[in-house]
């Protein structure tokens, strides 16, 4: 590796920081993805000295500098703080904003990662998606969809080489939608029908990031990172069922009568509106798709719904808290 000074202009103001060759970025670093993504990064043999992270908040990142990996501070809304972030840096990974307003900020954040990324000389992005199938237009999740089409389209345009992850749906939003209760009540209340999803493994789709970083070979590509078995929420109970020893059975009510049963247990509407949104895309089976191309960056066939539901009920830690929360 080798380490100089380059002189830069991001925000008008002319400052001398250290670069080093071969740098990777990490955005979303004391988050789930970002922090797995490094720890995966570390574990394929990258110096921690070749890695840097974008962060909010320096007071949240102390378990980060302990690892010896560098923070730069700065917000997906403030360009100029992305801009001096990211200098020097070859390869970034773009851990997609979750800003819980209008989808449209989230929309404006990526284009400022990219638009500074180009600023600042960054060679490569590694942008982390959501899986997609035709007629997504009409799903109950196009505005959340519509935001990484134009996410993608820019920065397919901007000419930076870029690789596209089409996320799918986390394995650890199951117990969100299921109730974590699931065991004690013995039933699943849940408006997604018999629709399908293939749900993956938060810390493997980190883990896949971590690959493409770390090898050659991504350049202008699109993945589509999913699991290879589809389930339903019927396929969610039996395999809850096999795991507690006890039988769990999967209603699937109007969309309106759970709104209502919601309600009237005191769910904030902001949060109805979440589970209802997803339950109905899960309906419309608009996250059905199956792909092996994780397990061809894993070496391995990903986490299945049933090896999941048995480490959850065994309680091995591998249930992020806040996963619903940040959809
Ligand atoms: N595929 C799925 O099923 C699924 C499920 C949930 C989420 N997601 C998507 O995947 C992304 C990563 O998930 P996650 O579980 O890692 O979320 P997370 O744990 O909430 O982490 C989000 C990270 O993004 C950072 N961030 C948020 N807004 C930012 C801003 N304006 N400027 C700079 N950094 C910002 C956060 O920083 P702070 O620590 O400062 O807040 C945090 O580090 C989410 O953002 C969401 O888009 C996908």
């Amino acid at each position: 590796m080798i380490t100089n000074y380059t002189k830069y202009s991001g925000s008008g103001n002319f400052v001398y920081q250290k670069t080093k060759n071969n740098m990777i970025l990490v955005t979303g670093a004391t988050g789930q993805f970002g922090g797995k993504a490094i720890d995966h990064l570390l574990k394929k043999g990258i110096e921690p000295s070749r890695i840097s992270t974008l962060v909010r908040d320096a007071a949240k990142s102390q378990a980060i500098q302990e690892k010896g990996i560098e923070i730069r501070v700065g917000d997906y809304a403030d360009y100029d703080s992305l801009v001096r972030a990211f200098n020097g840096v070859d390869k970034l990974l773009l851990v997609s904003s979750n800003d819980r307003q209008a989808f449209e900020n989230r929309t404006a954040h990526h284009l400022n990662v990219i638009k500074a990324a180009k600023e600042a000389g960054v060679k490569h992005i590694v942008y982390t998606s959501f899986v997609r199938k035709p007629g997504f237009e009409n799903s109950a999740i196009a505005a959340f969809q519509n935001s990484h089409v134009e996410s993608e389209a820019y920065l397919i345009n901007s000419g930076i080489d870029y690789t596209i992850l089409q996320n799918g749906i986390y394995l650890e939003m199951i117990p969100v939608f299921a109730e974590e209760k699931v065991a004690e009540t013995g039933t699943i209340v849940f408006p997604a029908q018999n629709g399908k999803a293939s749900y993956v493994l938060l810390k493997e789709l980190a883990e896949a990031a971590a690959h493409i970083l770390a090898t050659g070979g991504h350049q202008n590509k699109l993945y589509q990172l999913t699991n290879t078995d589809s389930v339903s929420f019927f396929d969610i109970a039996g395999e809850l069922s096999r795991a507690i020893g006890k039988e769990v059975s999967y209603q699937s009510p109007p969309v309106e009568e759970f709104e209502s049963m919601l309600k009237s247990f005191g769910v904030p509407a902001q949060y109805i509106g979440m589970f209802t949104t997803w339950a109905t895309a899960l309906a419309q089976d608009t996250m059905d798709v199956d792909d092996p191309t994780l397990e061809g960056f894993l070496g391995r066939k990903p986490t299945t719904l049933k090896q999941f539901i048995e480490h959850i009920y065994a309680k091995i830690d591998i249930l992020p808290s806040k996963a619903f929360t940040n959809l």
